[in-house]
């Protein structure tokens, strides 16, 4: 049955080009999963964009001597351009910093408040002695008070999830600095969690095929679950649409995941015949919102948003968050401070044209249950026995001897021997495999599944040794190119959804122009 599948892709913060890990977490899955799901005729949309306010940003900007604005212009078009160049089919990449974003977030700000939803509270703000500005939560650090973890951050302890405040942790310091904060009251207005913590109980109860430690993760943090800020004293950000709340701005994670909302009504605005109304994608419990993430941002996307989707009321709720675990950097933690990891934009410059063997890796080692990891080695050699080996083999060779014995023309096929008759059955075997785990969002098996169909092609074209039968039986040659050369259709189709340049060039090789998933098989 066809539905509309409305796949809601990780916002890149503006604040510095992407690496592997961010496209390993929440890019080539989403890519992934979208073309597939265009090819079993779908109604899809993908949609992101660029998450351009919060502190990250403004503390970026400082270091480069530019304006926040100007560092989120700079970085958007380089994350926009290299994302793009990997092959990711958005349907709208836009940014947080858009005329439509404020008012949508705006307008959702008013709702959530006029609903009960948002109260105000004073809490304890840090701020830097030396400047007296205010110290952003995420760049203090100290001692999580719950686990013991000794780099928490003042928003959250990466270790338990836990969410903090800055005036929690132990021995507190500026991660700008290290200088020790100081800590005044200050007003906020705060996202009543709790509120909605029972619904959300019973909802992540009903979502038994969801990742286990997506939910065990999300069921942790919600029987801990407080009040959060959302507003900061920053001069970045969203301005607070309540009188009396000048010089405050909404708190990033409270705007960024409304982009999902705003972005599809902006593409939905700029052409409604095609995506039909905004809506429809957010309001009509048919569609199957599902959200690519990291496991960062699993208390975002599980909790804060879904919490904000139901005080407004009237939305749909994620049906999946296939969230990822971490990818590591020859067995360590990338980390963009100590420069540690493989940026996208050097890659592509390095390996032009190789998207689809850096997607192909990515996948491989994507780390669907537990953190993985990225060698150069395993890089080479699965590009080299699998993608070569294998796909590149099992392609040429069908090619090459279309081109020897009929002259590049698809021959006729004959009568079936049991050899073929083989083929096929172990094809359509490997075919139900492969689309169950796309649906399971399980890309690395599913991945695999279709790295055996050019298996199958290259064992059917060892045994049939149609170079020895050509001397004999020529007629006979025909059947096994004319198979050999549908195998290769079928590749493409099956592996569009992991290798789309490859499978484009295919396409082209063989003069083939329709590829709907139905046409596999
Ligand atoms: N910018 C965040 C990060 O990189 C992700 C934001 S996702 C969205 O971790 F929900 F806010 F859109
Ligand atoms: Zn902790």
């Amino acid at each position: 049955m066809c539905s509309d599948v409305l796949a809601a892709v990780a916002w890149p913060y503006a604040n510095g080009p992407r690496h592997i890990g961010h496209v390993s977490g929440f890019g080539v899955p989403s890519d992934v999963f979208a073309r597939y799901m265009r090819m079993a005729g779908h109604n899809v949309l993908m949609v992101s964009g660029s998450d351009e306010h919060g502190t990250a940003i403004q503390v970026k900007a400082d270091s480069e001597g530019l304006t926040a604005r100007e560092c989120a212009d700079k970085y958007h078009r380089v994350i926009a351009s290299d994302l793009q160049g990997l092959g990711l089919s958005y349907d709208l990449y836009t940014r947080t910093t858009t005329p439509n974003h404020y008012l949508v977030v705006q307008e959702m700000f008013t709702a959530l408040y006029d609903n009960g939803y948002i109260v105000a509270q004073t809490q304890m703000g840090a701020i830097s002695p030396s400047t007296g500005r205010t110290l952003p939560d995420r760049f203090i650090e100290g001692t999580c008070p719950i686990c013991g973890y000794d780099s928490a951050r003042g928003d959250q302890c990466d270790n338990c999830g836990n969410q903090l405040d800055p005036v929690d942790l132990i021995n507190p310091v500026s991660r700008i600095n290290g200088e020790t904060p100081e800590f005044i009251e200050t007003e906020h207005f705060f996202l009543d969690l709790p509120k909605v913590a029972e619904q959300l109980t019973t909802w992540l109860d009903s979502r038994e095929d969801w990742r286990p430690n997506v939910l065990k993760f999300s069921h942790n943090l919600l029987e801990k679950i407080r009040p959060r800020a959302i507003t900061r004293d920053l001069d970045w950000g969203i301005p607070v649409p309540v009188e009396g709340a000048e010089g405050k701005v909404l708190y990033v994670w409270f705007d960024a995941p409304i982009g999902y909302i705003s972005n599809t009504k902006e593409l939905c605005d700029s052409n409604p015949e095609r995506f039909g109304s905004w809506q429809k994608w957010w309001q009509d419990p048919e569609t199957r919102l599902v959200h690519f993430i990291g496991k960062d941002n699993i208390v975002f996307h599980c909790l804060i948003f879904p919490t904000m989707l139901k005080a407004h009321g009237g939305y749909i709720l994620p049906d999946n968050v296939p969230a990822n675990e971490f990818l590591n950097l020859e067995d360590n933690k990338i980390s963009t401070s100590k420069n540690w990891a493989v940026w996208l934009h050097e890659y592509l410059r390095d390996f032009e044209g190789k998207q689809d063997v850096l997607r192909y890796v990515l996948t491989a080692n994507a780390p669907e249950t537990k953190d993985n990891n990225f060698t150069w080695k395993d890089f080479q050699e699965r590009n080299n026995s699998e993608l070569v080996a294998v796909y590149g083999n099992f392609v040429n060779r069908a090619l090459q001897l279309t081109k020897k014995y009929w002259d590049g023309v698809v021959p006729a096929c004959g009568e079936l021997h049991d050899v073929d008759r083989q083929a096929i059955q172990e094809f359509k075997d490997v075919k139900e495999k492969l689309e169950a785990y796309l649906e399971a969002f399980k890309f690395r098996e599913a991945q695999k599944e279709a790295m055996n169909l050019a298996r199958i092609g290259n064992k059917y074209i060892t045994e049939c040794e149609p170079w020895k039968v050509w001397k004999t039986d020529p007629k006979r040659v025909e059947t096994i190119l004319n198979l050999s050369l549908q195998l290769v259709a079928n590749l493409s189709i099956a592996f569009e959804p992991f290798l789309p340049f490859s499978s484009k060039k295919l396409r082209s090789m063989i003069n083939m122009t329709e590829y709907d998933w139905s046409e596999l098989g």
